[in-house]
């Protein structure tokens, strides 16, 4: 499975939110992380459906998806107008969901793929018996909340683990992302440890250089990896 990118535009610039959106894309990024948090679950309120169907035009015509997180309490709620908005991908977190299955099979009958995450300090446990109904599980390695924070070391062994959970099941088909202090320095390590989709926003979308650029330097970081 070759490695994606998905760019959070949580750290994009917001004014011009659209042209950084097809940078990222044009420049290879095959998701387009959108963080949505509602100030209960976690501590930072950011945006709502309406900001997807906005983008959803630019993504669909250059051919990427868009990979919507939820860190919002009463998810099952919202997720018919993040599904109607043109979420390729929706990601719950198992603390928010009483009624995980249900949740994932709302997500699945609106014609989306399911996806589901957990906190740092969540037990990879949580997720066992829901492994056989997702297509993409999600490995925290920061707390939720905010872009820009250092990656939870102890991550990369949870990360190897989950690995492990979906080869000794069979379910190679199932997308193994990591979000959270993802950079050009560590993407080798989390690429040698199972990881399939990388999500990235300080590391993308920053002052230092062109997201393009950054993008560049992500996929030469997965090079070494592969080698
Ligand atoms: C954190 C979000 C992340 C965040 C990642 O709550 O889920 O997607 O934007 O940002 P960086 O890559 O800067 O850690
Ligand atoms: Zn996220």
């Amino acid at each position: 499975m070759k490695v994606k990118l998905a760019p959070s535009i949580l750290s994009a610039d917001f004014v011009r939110l659209g042209e950084q959106v097809r940078e990222a894309i044009a420049a290879g990024a095959e998701y387009i992380h959108v963080d949505v948090m509602d100030g209960h679950f976690v501590p930072n309120l950011t945006i709502g459906p309406l900001v997807v169907a906005a983008l959803h035009p630019i993504v669909r015509e250059m051919g990427a998806t868009l990979d919507v997180h939820l860190m919002i309490e009463k998810p099952e709620q919202l997720i018919p107008a993040f599904a109607k908005a043109g979420a390729g991908i929706i990601t719950v977190h198992v603390e928010t969901c009483a009624h995980l299955h249900r949740t994932v099979q709302q997500i699945k009958e609106l014609g989306v793929r399911a996806g589901v995450t957990l906190n740092p300090a969540t037990p990879l446990a949580t997720l066992e018996e829901i492994l056989p109904y997702v297509d993409l599980v999600l490995v925290m390695s920061v707390n939720p909340g905010f872009g820009g924070q250092s990656y939870i070391p102890t991550s990369t062994a949870r990360i190897a683990r989950l690995r492990e959970m979906l080869d000794a099941r069979g379910l190679t088909q199932v997308e193994l992302e990591v979000d959270g202090g993802v950079n050009a320095d560590n993407v080798a390590t989390l690429v040698a440890a199972g990881v399939t989709v990388l999500v990235a926003g300080s590391a993308v979308f920053n002052a230092r250089a062109s997201v393009a650029a950054n993008i560049a330097a992500l996929r030469a970081g997965i090079a070494h990896a592969a080698r």
